[in-house]
């Protein structure tokens, strides 16, 4: 059965790009059809400035969300991150492998980077060896398919370089994974910069929906969404982003393609109530299922005790051979 890893940082409150990029595939699909895990990957919300109060809250929060939106314990591996040990020690022996050029050429770094020092903060040694913990997360698992939005490319092409190379040095030990991403909307953009991501660390923004706003809130954003100069509604990510992030946004929800439903408007106005009110209805039952199940934390807590056994057991076998390949001597 094929082996699905993924993960969610809980650096900030989810938005509607994770759950049509990343999570509803996870809910309606590979649950059902794979061996899968999803982790709540909170070390990796402590690679830039963090509040340690605000991470616990998030990474429960995340997880609530995560089974409101669908995921079925009985049917896949829910877990924190943290609780698995292997990840961070598998993550050294992957460091040990990886280069300090491979990984200074890491788009995600460079930009967070480059924004963390223009705000005069210092850089985290952890913004620059985090592909390399991603890499450990998936590799430790022996992960075919790690299904993720299309901003997470590069971290698994990363990923699928540290494989190869471990297992040409060292004798085979790891699966080399592929990235698969959804048909539409694997980039949802900012509502109010459709040429940028949106992304969970832009708080409460106007252009980021998060899967727990009020319908009315979730309106407004959609209905001041940046369009572009022009009035026909056409599908062009380059001439017309505004209206293309809609569109896909839209088919996302609906079905159908992006291209197909620009053919259905006249007026801009009239494409932003109908994707205003399909965004309303897709997260509507999201909404209502986490308000129960946040209602019982206790629950939370054992899915995720359980998941961390369950991911722990599947782990240590690989990163134990992983260990003894590279040279070091068992314990
Ligand atoms: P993150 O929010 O960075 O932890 O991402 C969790 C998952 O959601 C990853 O698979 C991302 O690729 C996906 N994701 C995050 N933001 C977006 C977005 N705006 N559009 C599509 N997928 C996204
Ligand atoms: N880096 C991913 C992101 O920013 C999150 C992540 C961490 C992840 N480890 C992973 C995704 C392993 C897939 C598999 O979205």
């Amino acid at each position: 059965m094929t082996r699905i890893f993924s993960g969610i940082k809980p650096t900030g409150h989810l938005t509607l790009g994770n759950y049509l990029g990343a999570l509803r595939r996870w809910v309606g699909v590979d649950q059902h059809q794979s061996d899968a895990l999803f982790s709540i990957v909170d070390l990796h919300a402590l690679t830039v400035e963090h509040d340690p109060a605000r991470v616990r809250r998030l990474s429960r929060q995340s997880a609530t969300l995560m089974l409101a939106a669908g995921l079925d314990p009985q049917l896949c591996t829910v877990f924190v991150q943290s609780h698995v040990d292997e990840h961070a020690r598998l993550s050294y022996l992957l460091e040990c492998t990886a280069t300090d050029g491979e990984l200074r050429r890491m788009i995600q770094y460079k930009e967070k980077g480059t924004r963390a020092r223009a705000a005069g903060q210092s850089v985290r040694l952890s913004l620059l060896t985090y592909p390399v913990l991603m890499a450990a997360d998936i590799l430790a698992y022996r992960t075919d398919e790690v299904p993720v939005g299309d901003d997470q490319t590069q971290h698994v092409e990363l990923t699928r370089d540290l494989a190869v190379r471990f297992n040409q040095r060292y004798g085979h030990t790891f699966t080399v994974p592929r990235a698969t991403h959804p048909p539409v909307a694997a980039r949802v953009m900012n509502l109010q910069d459709p040429t940028s991501k949106m992304g969970k660390s832009d708080e409460s923004g106007p252009g980021t929906v998060h899967l727990l706003d009020e319908a009315d809130v979730v309106r407004k954003k959609i209905m001041r969404a940046v369009t572009d100069s022009g009035r026909e509604v056409e599908y062009d990510r380059v001439t017309r982003p505004g209206i293309a992030n809609l569109l896909e946004i839209l088919a996302a929800c609906e079905g159908g393609n992006p291209k197909d439903l620009a053919g259905v408007y006249e007026s801009y106005g009239a494409l932003k109530k109908d994707t205003a009110e399909a965004v309303v209805e897709l997260l509507r039952p999201i909404r209502e299922r986490h308000a129960e199940l946040a209602a019982d934390p206790g629950h939370i807590d054992s899915v995720l005790r359980k998941g961390a056994e369950r991911a722990r057991e599947m782990a240590r076998p690989t990163v134990d051979a992983a260990y003894r390949a590279i040279g070091l001597l068992p314990a």
